[in-house]
């Protein structure tokens, strides 16, 4: 029996679901029942029947599927499997932040952990940060955004809204810079360009359309276009490719890899079922807190 087989009898035999991130390595996305981009994940872990969840991703993301299912056993294959930019911030750098800036609306990019998400008003992924601002936090006056700078200046430039800021940053995503997106360009004119919002405002400049990774797979689908160049991690290029035979895909960035999207692999996610390892811990206060923020975002 070989690996991929040996996971769908233990997902049988445990009653399990497995949730992967659009940026996993081409075989995990292959054995996953669900393949996204942070928001639609959420919300495939908090409407899951499954008594387990096997989360390939970053932690946060294993963080943010316990939080919506509390009573289920969330495991992620190797605990390393973090993400730099929600390291950027700690819940103790929010609360300062809070202090500085009293009667202000705190909001947090889903990318920071759930101590940090326990601290915020309002949680938003890039696939719905500008409605989110528009919307959701449309009476407050003042808003912190944290910890992405370069997602915070996108949404206010959509929204006209200015936030109190965090110097995070995706370091996978600042590095695609304009260079890149018009070489490819240059290559092959005719080809739509879509942006991640964790790209520079200099990036997103050259877009036809910025996008969540979802959003992505989407217009992928959609669009008259017959080519595309996709200024985010290369992961991502599995699944399109796959969901579009007849078009073609072309990354901004070559060295465009997130490390820690490509630590889990079948063999972590085999011991994760016969080791139960490792299991999303978290205190009940800090879920209950954090749960408000992201379910106010589930509204929007
Ligand atoms: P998405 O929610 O668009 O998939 O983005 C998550 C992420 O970590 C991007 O770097
Ligand atoms: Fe974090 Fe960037 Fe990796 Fe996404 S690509 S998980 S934001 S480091």
């Amino acid at each position: 029996m070989n690996q991929a087989e040996k996971i769908k009898e233990l997902k049988k035999k445990n009653n399990a679901v497995i949730l992967a991130h659009n940026y996993q390595l081409p075989e995990v996305q292959d054995i996953a029942d669900y393949v996204g981009d942070s928001l639609s994940l959420s919300i495939q872990a908090a409407k899951t029947e499954a008594a387990m969840i096997i989360f390939c991703g970053v932690y946060f993301m294993a963080e943010t599927a316990k939080i919506l299912s509390p009573g289920k056993t969330v495991l992620i294959p190797d605990v390393q499997a973090g993400c730099p930019m929600a390291d950027m911030i700690t819940a103790e750098q929010m609360r300062k932040l809070k202090a500085e800036h009293p009667g202000a609306a705190a909001l947090c990019y889903v990318n920071t952990s759930a101590d940090v998400k326990a601290e915020c008003d309002m949680c938003c992924t890039s696939a719905n940060a500008v409605r989110v601002v528009r919307e959701g936090l449309k009476d407050r006056n003042e808003i912190i955004f944290v910890p992405d700078r370069y997602l915070a200046a996108y949404a206010s430039a959509q929204s006209g809204r200015k936030f109190i800021t965090w110097e995070g940053y995706c370091p996978i995503h600042a590095e695609i810079f304009p260079a890149h997106v018009l070489s490819r360009k240059s290559m092959h004119p005719n080809a739509e360009v879509l942006v991640h919002p964790e790209c520079r405002p200099e990036v997103i400049s050259l877009a036809d359309r910025v996008l969540s990774t979802e959003g992505m797979c989407v217009r992928a689908k959609k669009s008259p276009a017959s080519e595309f160049i996709l200024a985010t991690e290369k992961g991502i290029l599995h699944r399109i490719r796959k969901e579009n035979p007849g078009k073609k895909f072309y990354p901004a960035s070559d060295a465009a890899i997130c490390p820690t999207m490509k630590i889990t692999n079948l063999e972590r996610i085999v011991n994760a079922f016969e080791n139960r390892e490792h299991e999303v811990i978290l205190s009940q206060e800090v879920m209950d807190k954090a749960r408000i923020s992201i379910e106010n975002m589930l509204r929007y």
